[in-house]
């Protein structure tokens, strides 16, 4: 699968848009690291490096969604969490059971399918939401989406 952003997956607003593709080329990053066989620590840093991002992502989504009342919240909170839990055992599973390629490579291919699909249902419809407060002047912008 393309693991590269493209328009099918703009949300409309440029921060969160700007954060998916960081997301999207540490992802591609990863799996190169992964074919070109490198060293165990330096496919390990690239999934804590992804890890921290997604992270940092989805806590700068929740803040936003907190500070404008937006009444998914909880579903897309649980959303992430599930996500984040992949990333976890993807994690785990990489450092108990040892570096095989091709397994990373199909993680990472679900784990990509997984963020297009909900930045295509659910991050769409947050920008949606956030647009619609920001032309009725009531949007509560927060420290990381601006
Ligand atoms: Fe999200
Ligand atoms: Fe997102």
């Amino acid at each position: 699968m393309e693991l590269k952003w493209d328009q099918s997956l703009a949300t409309g607003n440029k921060v969160i848009d700007k954060q998916h593709q960081e997301l999207f080329s540490r992802m591609e990053k990863l799996v190169v690291a992964a074919k070109r066989g490198e060293e165990k620590d330096v496919v390990s840093d690239a999934i804590a490096f992804l890890e921290n991002y997604v992270i940092e992502h989805f806590k700068d989504e929740e803040n936003i969604q907190i500070a404008n009342s937006y009444p998914e919240f909880d579903s897309h909170k649980h959303q992430h969490q599930e996500f984040l839990y992949d990333i976890m055992k993807l994690k785990n599973e990489f450092e108990t059971e040892g570096s095989s390629v091709t397994i990373l490579v199909k993680s990472i291919a679900s784990i990509g399918n997984w963020i297009s699909g909900h930045v295509k249902q659910s991050d769409k419809a947050l920008a949606g939401y956030l647009r619609v407060r920001a032309k009725k002047g009531t949007l509560r912008e927060t420290v990381g989406l601006k």
